[in-house]
């Protein structure tokens, strides 16, 4: 079957020129509308649409540079990693796309890459990777002529899923799409400002992850007898949500977030065996959340796959969410827009 990231890359690499250096950045994103699960493995394809809010200057630097010594090199935060290392093979699996999967006169690159995202965050990088990864590639390539932002949104799902949304600041929706061969199946931004939007980030912990987000909604799918419901009401929630985000009504979008996010966490806790990313630490927090709440705070929380709690709240709320979470790290999604 033929499938459509690649054969937008053929299509604009028959008008391309030759290789060249190229740079982007692309910021990390948080879903406030979970995608959790795909209909097809190979190409993420998901079975719901989700919604992200993007995470201004927390995000990835990457160059692509025609190596001049006809190696691949691939650095992070400016160390040079071992080809066989996993961030590396996957993004030389991902520049395959471009460069022909064939291994046949294929163009040597060095791919370099730094995040910005603060280590102690615990944020995992793999959305703003891939979406800057796509956006130098394509650069290097001379292909950003010849493809949308969207194409590259479909592209960049390749690597990802989560990094579909990251090509953008500010409010970000992928719509699940229904062909088979994906063409249909990339984010859009909703293209609004709501510049008292604010993220915190409550970090509890900043290691790598027990099992990857790809694992865990892979399991899920596979066994978890509460999936069933999870694809129409999180499309339910995600549309609900632009609305929400739409109409800047904060309560409404908070407590859908929420509601959400507590949602996909139900399911994989109901997976065979159970697979539970949060910990005593992340249910304290909500427990703390959730009981200032009741005296007037106006803020909610949501959770990925990883123990650290991420609260939204708007800009009036800073001192209250500061002085009870001290470890907050807030985030102004759009400050630099
Ligand atoms: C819980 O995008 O990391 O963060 O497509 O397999 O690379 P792959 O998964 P990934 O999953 C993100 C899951 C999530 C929810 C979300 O970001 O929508």
């Amino acid at each position: 079957m033929n499938d459509a990231a690649k054969q937008l890359i053929r299509d604009a690499m028959a008008k391309a020129s030759a290789s060249q250096t190229a740079s982007a950045y692309a910021p990390s994103n948080i879903a406030l509308s979970k995608y959790w699960g795909k209909r097809d493995r190979a190409r993420n394809l998901p079975l719901n649409s989700s919604l992200s809010i993007s995470l201004a200057e927390w995000g990835s630097h990457t160059q692509v540079v025609p190596s001049k010594d006809g190696r691949d090199r691939v650095t992070l935060g400016g160390e040079d990693l071992s080809l066989d290392t996993p961030f590396a093979a996957k993004a030389l699996k991902f520049a395959d796309l471009f460069r022909g999967e064939d291994g046949s006169a294929k163009t040597p690159l060095w791919i370099e890459t730094s995040n910005t995202i603060p280590t102690a965050a615990g944020l995992a990088s793999s959305a703003s990777g891939f979406a800057a990864l796509t956006q130098a590639l394509c650069g290097a390539f001379g292909l950003s002529d010849h493809l949308s932002e969207a194409q590259m949104s479909l592209i960049a799902r390749l690597g990802s899923g989560s990094a579909t949304r990251s090509l953008w600041h500010g409010f970000v929706r992928w719509d699940k799409g229904t062909q088979e061969d994906g063409s249909d199946s990339f984010a859009q931004p909703l293209n609004l400002q709501w510049p008292e939007f604010r993220i915190a980030i409550l970090p509890v912990d900043v290691g790598p992850k027990s099992h990857s987000s790809r694992d865990g909604m892979n399991h899920t799918v596979a066994t978890s007898p509460l999936f069933a419901s999870w694809p129409d009401q999180a499309e339910a929630d995600c549309q609900a949500i632009e609305t929400a985000v739409r109409a800047q009504d904060f309560d409404t979008l908070g407590a859908l977030a929420e509601a959400n996010a507590l949602a996909m966490h139900a399911t994989m806790q109901a997976a065979r065996p159970a697979l539970s990313y949060l910990t005593t630490e992340s249910w304290a927090l909500l427990d703390q959340l959730w009981q200032a709440r009741k005296e007037g705070l106006q803020a909610y929380a949501t959770m990925d796959a990883g123990a650290n709690v991420k609260l939204i709240f708007l800009g009036r709320s800073t001192d209250d969410i500061t002085h009870l979470f001290p470890q907050a790290q807030v985030i102004e999604p759009f400050k630099t827009l």
